[in-house]
């Protein structure tokens, strides 16, 4: 049997906001272009942050390399619905996100999209979430990105039969900072994880962000393992011609 198709957009999704969803966006778009697919990356809507400042594209920018776009910009760092409403600004429509990802596909192999917060976050006036978008996408996965303490296996279990009931198609998970000093209930949680059907797709070191660019960019594919025959079989498909 062949490895799984990676699909034309990667959604990374995570339990909770400040699991690292952005840190591994980085990871999986450094992985992916070390395979040679051209790959960039798209947050939806950007909360937390003024005009001009760094947000999370751009963190992923610094530690990549690779140029990336944002759907929109509040400042409020809350949820997108209640950010917009203080600004008084409109949000992008589902429609808005699909057309941009698609236009995007268009010049790249694979776009990364990094929502935010949790899966299941309001990201549109009518109250669409990033399951919605994931769902209204004609090939997309999910990546799931998190935490390594107490309390993440609930969060995962939440998280994953929200995916599987609106039949989103799960890659796998990401622990999204993995201490180097992993005490019990750590441990336990990875073999839990790890035992999931879907699997662990791997997990990135705690510490990572601090990494210089260059150091990023060579080591983030190893941290990944479960995703790198997916991104190689991809890339000698798209070498071929083949799709
Ligand atoms: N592996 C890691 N090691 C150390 N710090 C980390 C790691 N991953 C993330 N962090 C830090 O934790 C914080 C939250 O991470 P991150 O911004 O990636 O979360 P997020 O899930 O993308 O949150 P949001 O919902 O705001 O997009 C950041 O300050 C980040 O630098
Ligand atoms: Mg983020």
């Amino acid at each position: 049997m062949g490895e799984p198709r990676l699909p034309a957009v990667v959604v990374v999704t995570g339990t909770d906001t400040d699991v690292g969803k952005t840190v591994v966006t980085a990871a999986v778009v450094a992985l992916l272009v070390g395979v040679g697919l051209r790959v960039t990356a798209y947050k939806p809507t950007q909360t937390g942050v003024a005009p001009g400042e760094s947000g999370d594209m751009g963190e992923v920018e610094r530690l990549t390399g690779v140029p990336t776009s944002e759907g929109t910009r509040l400042r409020a760092p809350m949820a997108p619905r209640p950010a917009a409403r203080l600004e008084g600004a409109a949000l992008p429509t589902l429609a808005d996100h699909v057309d941009i990802i698609s236009d995007l596909s268009a010049g790249h192999d694979v776009v990364v999209v990094e929502g935010a917060g949790g899966l299941l976050v309001e990201l549109t006036d009518d109250g669409e979430t990033l399951a919605d978008l994931a769902a209204a996408l004609p090939d997309s996965g999910a990546v799931l990105v998190v935490r390594s303490a107490l309390g993440t296996l609930n969060h995962t279990m939440l998280t994953r039969e929200a995916l599987s009931h609106r039949s989103i198609r799960l890659l796998g998970l990401v622990l999204g900072a993995w201490p180097s000093h992993p005490d019990m209930i750590e441990t336990t949680n990875l073999d839990y994880l790890s035992a999931l059907p879907e699997g662990l797709l791997g997990q990135v070191p705690r510490g990572a962000p601090a990494l210089s660019p260059d150091v990023f960019r060579g080591e983030a594919p190893t941290w990944l393992p479960g995703l790198t025959g997916m991104a190689e079989s991809a890339a000698t498909a798209q070498r071929r011609g083949t799709p």
